[in-house]
Formats: C-alpha cells, structure tokens, sequence
C-alpha cells in the first residue's frame, strides 16, 4: 500500500500545476550552481588532473592528486555527480580497479568532449574566458541589475563599480589582464576555423584593420595564414601597451570614434554589440572613411551574433539571450537580429551585405560601402 495518501488515487490538475511552477522556479533559483561548479573543478584544474591521467580516473585518484583531505572524498563524487550530468565528464569502467568502493563500482571519471576545452594547455581553451565572466568583478554587476534598472546610471557595471567597463580595465591591471586573456581565448578558437574556412573572405586583400583586435590574437593568425597581407591591430592604447609588432603585423592605439588607420578591410569580432544603436553608426562611419569603394575592395568583415529563433534548438536562443543580457549589464550593447544589423549598416551608409553562418552561435558578415 502507498504511503501517500492521494484523492482518487491521483492529484489534481491545479496540485500539478503548483508543483511544476515550484520546481521551474526552483531549476532557475539554482542555475547559477552550473556555473560556480563549474568554475570550482577548473579552479582545481580537475580536467587537467584527469586527462593527464590518461584512462579512467577512480576518486580515489582523483583526490590523491588533488592533494585533498580523505574527508573531501564524498563532497568530490557529488561535485563530479554533478558535472557529469551536466555532460562535463563521463564515467567509465576501470578494469584494473583495486578493491574499489561503494562511490567508485570500477568506474572512473573521463572528459566529455566539452572538457577539452577548459583544458589549461589546449590551444582553444576556454578556461581564460569562464575565469573571467564567472569573477567577482563581472559578478557583482549582477547584483545590482534591479538597483540599476530603477537609477540613472548607464549600465549596471557602473552602478556596482562607478565607472565603464574600458575605463575600469584602464585603471586596474587585474582586470585588463583577465578580460583581455579571455577574449584572446575566444579569438583562438573562431581564427581557427575563419583560417580553414573562411579563406576566400581575405582573398584579394592587401591590408586589414582589426578595430578592437584586443592583443592581437585574431591579427597575429591572419598574417601567419595569409602571407601577403599586412595588419594592425587598433584598440586602447592600454591594451596594446608594450607589445611588439612583426614584419606584417603592427599595432596601433587610438579611439575608433575618433578615427581608425586606412586598410582595404576593417575587421570588427564582437565590438559592434558593445555599443549602442547610434554609437555603432558612429564606429561604422568611421570605418567607411578608412576602406575604399566596393568596386577597389573595400569591405568590413564583422564577426557577431544574428539572433533569431532557432525552432529546433531552444539552447542555442536562450545562450544569445544570455549574451544580450550581458552586454545590457556590463557595457551599453545588445545582441542583433538580421533586420537590426541591416539597419545598421544603411544608417551607416553602407550598400550591401552578406551573413555566412559559420561559426556556431556567431556569423560573419562581410558589408560593403
Ligand atoms: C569585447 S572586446 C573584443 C576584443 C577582440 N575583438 C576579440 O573579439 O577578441 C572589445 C574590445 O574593444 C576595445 N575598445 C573599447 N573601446 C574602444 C575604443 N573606443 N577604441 C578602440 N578599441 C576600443 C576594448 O579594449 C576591447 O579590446
């Protein structure tokens, strides 16, 4: 006999209704425990103690090398519990395990492809950039968001730290550092496919101007790629401070709404959604007096977003509007739909141009003037 005593032998519509509401709200409360679990295991560089392991990893293992206390032992499993089912490792049988217990039943722990990429030394990895969206300091804007939404101030970054996010990373070298690692990271990753796929975009072109290039990352891997073409990389000058160019690479400080150096193609990987409506015809303008005419080669190749509703693939909008959130919270942008981008680049003065959905999430989008 059931211990729970229902009506009829079942609940009733508006008790199910409640109770789902509950756990909805529940899952949403809880969220932010996949990113902070997250952070914590690459934090303790968990991924890298078990790919150096090099087959399946018993938590016993595991917490040996993490140096960790015998009584962290059952607190590890749940964390890895946890992880592997949001799909960040996978466990498998151990056949040589010695005398193993009740937690580990001969299994160890595996990376999930996902894994890889928080790896410290994998070329892409993605560590850089989840260290630095998950700190304190990009954090806390978070908790002022509803403070900010009824004050004056322009963003709720400014509501938490006084001042923007560029002047803020101009004053204090800890968050220069990290917010320009991570976006080196991201630029890794998209330049490596760009290279291989994206070739005829940089056909035909003498010089590119990447306008925000950060320290340089997608610059450096597009004179490597393409021999023939110079760059400079144009951003802040306390971005740029202190590197060192090469034989077709060069960098440049300055201010893109005050003017940006002339080059057959200006390249602009996720500057446009930082700004505002009005301030990227400003940034645009300034990059139309820096390329020639379409018929001399002249053209922008934009890396961003185009929001639109993918039907199919509810995770993949709700990571845009995860974006869109974030550039409403921390500096003054929004992510875009195609009708938005194409307005853009009219008001601009732009004639044309041509979106490739190549890089997951993100597009390129070449626009002519
Ligand atoms: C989101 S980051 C993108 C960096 C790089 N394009 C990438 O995707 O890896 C935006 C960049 O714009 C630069 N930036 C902000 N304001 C700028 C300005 N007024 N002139 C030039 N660069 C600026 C920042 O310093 C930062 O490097």
């Amino acid at each position: 006999m059931s211990k729970m005593a229902l009506q009829n032998g079942e609940i009733s519509k508006e008790s199910k209704e409640l109770l789902h509401s509950q756990a909805h709200i529940w899952n949403h409360i809880f969220s932010f425990i996949n990113s902070m679990s997250l952070k914590c295991a690459v934090e303790l560089e968990i991924p890298d103690i078990i790919n150096r392991h090099g087959s399946p990893m018993l938590l016993s293992k595991l917490v040996e090398e993490l140096g960790l206390k015998h009584e962290r032992t059952h607190s590890l499993y749940r964390l890895m519990r946890f992880l592997i089912h949001s799909g960040f490792f996978v466990k498998q049988s151990v056949s040589t395990a010695p005398g193993y217990n009740d937690e580990e039943q001969g299994e160890g722990y595996v990376l999930a492809p996902a894994s890889r990429l928080l790896l410290k030394d994998e070329p892409l990895t993605l560590r850089p950039f989840l260290l630095t969206m998950l700190d304190p300091m990009l954090l806390d804007p978070w908790e002022h968001m509803s403070k900010w939404f009824q004050n004056d101030d322009v963003n709720a970054f400014h509501t938490t730290h006084g001042m923007m996010l560029w002047d803020l990373a101009g004053e204090d070298p800890k968050l220069n550092r990290l917010f320009n690692e991570a976006m080196a990271s991201d630029a890794r990753l998209v330049t490596s496919v760009i290279v291989e796929h994206c070739r005829d975009v940089f056909e035909g072109l003498d010089s590119i101007v990447d306008v925000g290039g950060g320290t340089g990352t997608v610059a450096k891997a597009i004179v490597e790629s393409f021999q023939d073409i110079k760059c400079i990389c144009f951003d802040l000058p306390h971005v740029i401070d202190g590197l060192v160019g090469s034989k077709n690479l060069s960098y440049v400080g300055g201010d893109m709404f005050q003017a940006i150096p002339n080059a057959d193609a200006i390249l602009l990987k996720w500057i446009l959604h930082d700004w505002k409506d009005d301030e990227c015809v400003e940034i645009l303008k300034q990059c139309k007096k820096a390329i020639p005419s379409k018929e001399n080669g002249g053209k922008l190749i934009i890396i961003e977003m185009v929001v639109k509703v993918h039907k199919e693939e509810n995770d993949l909008l709700e990571t845009q509007l995860f974006f869109d959130m974030l550039m409403m919270n921390q500096v003054q942008g929004r992510e875009r739909s195609e009708d938005e981008w194409a307005k853009l680049f009219v008001d601009a003065g732009f004639s044309d141009y041509k979106i490739t959905p190549i890089l997951g999430l993100r597009s390129l989008i070449e626009v002519y003037p």
